[in-house]
């Protein structure tokens, strides 16, 4: 897990670390255990995720995580702008994960808002997922919050019918990397973020690796207004930092009808 570095405007915060690191190796099943403990300042608790490195990258924790955590750590305790326009409303927050891996995102959001989260992934990710959201039951409880673990597989029109439209904001860390998953991640934006009734916002942590991946924002621009929330200082040598974007769809007027359009699907 890399050290975060102090984020430029429009936050001023102090990075979570990871507590402790233990490594546990597993022989039996062959593979290495890797649990780390996360800090939430705002609400002095404390989350467990499991990461199974062999198994693939949708079993680690990527940087993005981390920064976005941080982020709405410090919102919980300063009720920063421009957040606040969208976490904080007058019912439960309703927040659904995309892409959750190890699932510290949406562990961390239900814990600090007391919302209730879902969070998704590919069908082979969700024990591991299972495993990190039971192994926060206490924290959960103890803050109010709810976490659902569900397969969704962008793009995939039952999993997300599946799912329904009733969220506030959906969350994103580090999701945009394969140019083959750009469109099927569009398509899954375009479901929840074009076919509800109200304003939802994707709050998306990514790390620029490749320059490819202006393709990605060049399309969601067609139908986002896609803004940079947040930017950490380049770290470890890298030229850029990991950045919060927020993205909403343009226009305010409901666009169910436009889904069923082959422009739009
Ligand atoms: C780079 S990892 C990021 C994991 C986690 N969000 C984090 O930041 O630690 C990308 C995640 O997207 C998931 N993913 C990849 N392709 C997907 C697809 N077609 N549908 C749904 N999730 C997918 C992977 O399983 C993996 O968990």
């Amino acid at each position: 897990m890399r050290r975060l570095s102090t984020p430029l405007s429009p936050f001023t915060m102090s990075q979570p670390m990871p507590l402790e690191e233990t490594i546990q190796e597993n022989h039996e099943e062959n593979h290495a255990e890797n649990q780390e403990t996360y800090h939430l300042q705002s609400i002095n608790s404390t989350i467990l995720i499991r990461q199974l490195p062999s198994e693939g990258l949708s079993f680690q924790l990527w940087p993005a995580a981390n920064t976005l955590v941080t982020l709405l750590d410090h919102h919980r305790h300063h009720d920063t702008n421009p957040l606040s326009s969208f976490l904080n409303t007058n019912h439960r927050l309703r927040l659904l994960e995309l892409g959750s891996g190890t699932g510290l995102v949406g562990i961390a959001a239900a814990a600090l808002f007391g919302a209730s989260v879902t969070v998704t992934d590919l069908p082979h990710v969700l024990p591991n997922l299972q495993f990190n959201v039971d192994a926060n039951a206490g924290i959960l409880e103890l803050h109010g919050g709810a976490v659902n673990v569900a397969a969704l597989s962008w793009g995939d029109v039952q999993h997300m019918e599946a799912l329904g439209r009733e969220y506030d904001v959906i969350l994103g860390s580090d999701v945009v990397y394969h140019d083959h998953l750009y469109e099927p991640l569009l398509q899954t934006l375009r479901f929840f973020l074009l076919g509800s009734e109200k304003e939802v916002v994707f709050l998306m942590a990514h790390l620029k690796r490749w320059k490819k991946e202006s393709a990605f924002f060049k399309k969601a621009k067609k139908v986002f207004h896609v803004e940079v929330m947040h930017t950490d200082t380049p770290c470890n040598g890298s030229r850029v930092g990991v950045a919060v974007y927020k993205f909403v769809r343009k226009g305010g007027e409901k666009l169910n009808s436009m889904l069923s359009q082959s422009k739009l699907m």
